[in-house]
């Protein structure tokens, strides 16, 4: 099944958030991760065919799984960065286009002031992880400790295995540079202020029972 662009949830012009970022951002930079995982997964289709139909009369060409250097070594190195760069613009576009009313999500404000002593603490706690990471602040639900915690990722993929995101903020240059330059704490404070509290609260929800044990 091929990748797909999910439109924006909201009207391009946010307050703290211009419409031309978020259209180069979307349409730009999140297709690219979009068309790129599709490419990815031909291109792995095609790998995948050679190794297990082609390899069985005379076995497999020397070094197709080499750790140095292979095809199939760039490409799976490719797959992660590209689909992970699509989940979490998906995770970040499609909570943008609220009002930044955390009343909205009852449940998941009160499971965050009980880990943070309040919804405020855990955005400043969160906001001072936004700005020592270079590419993701990230509340998820850890499958493993059945509670929220917050992880940084300095790439698409870089992250906690079995931990579903519940909030993901970019802080990629390219996400703010256009509006506010090199001010992050502007954009942190602008993403607040749109954030739609009721899709986390409804991704909240579907997640808090889930657990690895
Ligand atoms: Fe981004």
């Amino acid at each position: 099944m091929a990748y797909e662009i999910k439109p924006l949830p909201f009207d391009k012009e946010l307050d703290g958030i211009s419409a031309k970022t978020n259209e180069i951002h979307h349409d730009k930079l999140y297709k690219g991760y979009v068309d790129k995982a599709n490419a990815i997964s031909e291109e792995l289709r095609k790998l995948r065919d050679e190794i297990t139909v082609g390899s069985a009369p005379g076995g497999l060409p020397a070094q197709v799984g080499n750790p140095t250097y292979s095809k199939l070594r760039a490409l799976k190195l490719g797959e992660t960065f590209a689909i992970n760069g699509v989940y979490l613009h998906e995770w970040f576009f499609g909570a943008l286009g609220g009002d930044g009313d955390f009343n909205k999500a009852p449940e998941l404000s009160a499971m965050i002031s009980e880990k943070w002593g309040s919804v405020e603490n855990f955005q400043k706690y969160f906001g001072e992880c936004a700005m020592a990471a270079r590419g993701w602040a990230v509340l998820a639900w850890d499958l493993h400790e059945k509670r929220l915690k917050q992880y940084n990722g300095d790439t698409h993929d870089h992250a906690v295995w079995g931990c579903i995101p519940i909030l993901a903020l970019d802080v990629y240059e390219h996400a703010y540079f256009i509006d506010h330059g090199s001010d992050r704490k502007a954009y942190i404070a602008a993403f607040w202020k749109n954030l739609n509290w009721e899709v986390l609260e409804a991704m909240f929800k579907k997640v808090r029972t889930v657990g690895l044990d």
